[in-house]
């Protein structure tokens, strides 16, 4: 018999698997307050790196172009029910490969290159795919940006009304990737509605918030609804598109054949899985406390002075905004980086400095409540950020807090992870 030569990762590869191991080690050790990054549980992971990343699916359940679908069908149609029953939607499509080509199937399904469009500009909280002129999305739409008031850095209706009357968008999108407020969806609708615009809500960064009840669903108020799944709905890498019954047809049709071809099926799984882990009671506990988190760090960074857009925060995110400080978002990242505190700089509203060298920094507060922080971790947290803002060169100092940080961070094991 012909002996399999088929040797681990450690043994096959020990360059990436080292690698990997590290990178392990950096995501246990460290505080990880990315926005958009979480920790995927084991049972996400494991279906992740399943055998079904060997297999081609093209096309929709029982409509398929090749053989062998009688697992596949039934785990896309679970991902689809599932997902369907969590967020109340009439239509699911769960095979984007991720948020931007969710996004970029939306343009196909409704827009001709050149039409008009309107979205949140990316340096009051946008997203490149919402028209940013650097994207596909700005370069084949006639898009504009509306932007946040000066006074309270909240979303800004009255331009956002001027804008959609004077330009007449054929598609109106909201959702962010930096705005620390609740969506009021309802009046981005009647907007919307006065100009005859598609609505298109992109809940990417707050999916799972949604998904645990702490903030409203744009489902059944906007025609078409995409997502990341892997930001604070703590899935695989992955992207959905929720639609009402009526656009089903143009949606299914705008991502396969036209942007993409075979559905990536272990992510699809991943999906199902992480849909189920979202309609467990406890995800609900765990939206109510990334919240919850997100307001402590919020307070605890307000009594030691810093300044924070829009004044607090209502979901995940908090932006905190160092002009006063003096200190360059960039400087104060990696300075924090090196303290064991990882996040990233961020364009504030009416940033003055370059948005590659901008003048704030996003928190968010996904990944530490997956792993069990809470409000006294907050308050070690926003103590820690002030200690390293106020001092960003002092490596003594830096060095300290990373192994306090290190410290904290070993009590609470992260899911999916085991380090010896
Ligand atoms: C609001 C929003 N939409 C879309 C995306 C794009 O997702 P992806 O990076 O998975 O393409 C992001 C990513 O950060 C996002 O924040």
């Amino acid at each position: 018999m012909a002996t399999l030569n088929d040797p681990p990762l450690a043994a096959r590869d020990p360059e990436i698997w080292n690698l990997i191991k590290g990178e392990e080690r950096r995501e246990f050790d460290k505080i990880r307050l990315i926005a958009s990054e979480n920790y995927a549980s084991r049972a996400v992971l494991e279906a992740t790196g399943s055998i079904l990343t060997n297999k081609y699916s093209e096309g929709y359940a029982g409509k398929r172009y090749y053989q062998g679908q009688e697992f596949i069908d039934p785990i896309e149609t679970l991902a689809i029910d599932r997902m369907k029953q969590l967020f109340g939607a009439e239509h699911v499509n769960v095979q984007p490969y991720s948020g931007s080509p969710a996004n970029l199937a939306v343009y196909l399904a409704f827009l001709k290159a050149g039409d008009p469009v309107l979205g949140l500009a990316l340096p009051a909280g946008g997203h490149l795919t919402h028209g940013w002129n650097v994207s596909i999305s700005g370069m084949y739409f006639n898009s504009r940006g509306y932007g946040v008031r000066r006074e309270d850095h909240r979303i800004d209706f009255d331009e956002v009304r001027r804008l959609a009357h004077e330009h007449k968008p054929k598609l109106i999108w909201c959702g962010h990737s930096a705005y620390p407020r609740t969506l009021d969806f309802a009046r981005f609708r009647e907007i919307a509605d006065e100009v005859g615009a598609i609505l298109a809500a992109d809940i990417a960064h707050i999916a799972g918030l949604i998904a645990g009840g702490v903030h409203p669903s744009p489902i059944g108020i906007a025609d078409v609804v995409t997502s990341t799944t892997h930001k604070t709905f703590r899935g695989p890498r992955g992207g959905v598109i929720f639609c009402k019954a009526e656009h089903a047809k143009a949606i299914d049709k705008a991502v396969f054949p036209g942007i993409q071809g075979g559905p990536h099926n272990h992510t699809t799984a991943a999906i199902a899985v992480a849909a189920k882990e979202a309609l467990a009671p406890e995800f609900k506990t765990y939206a109510k406390n990334v919240v919850e988190n997100a307001r402590t760090l919020a307070e605890e960074l307000l009594s030691h002075d810093f300044t924070l857009v829009t004044g607090g925060t209502d979901n995940h995110i908090v932006l905190i905004d160092l002009t006063r400080n003096n200190v360059p978002g960039k400087v104060a990242a990696q300075a924090l980086d090196r303290a064991g505190i990882v996040c990233n700089s961020n364009s504030v509203p009416f940033d003055q400095r370059k948005p590659f060298d901008p003048s704030g920094i996003r928190i968010g507060t996904g990944s530490v409540t997956s792993r069990g922080f809470g409000p006294s971790e907050m308050k070690r947290l926003a103590g820690w950020v002030r200690e390293v803002v106020s001092a960003p060169e002092d490596e003594k100092l830096l060095a300290r807090v990373a192994a306090e940080v290190r410290e904290c961070c070993a009590a609470f094991p992260p899911p999916g992870i085991v380090v010896s």
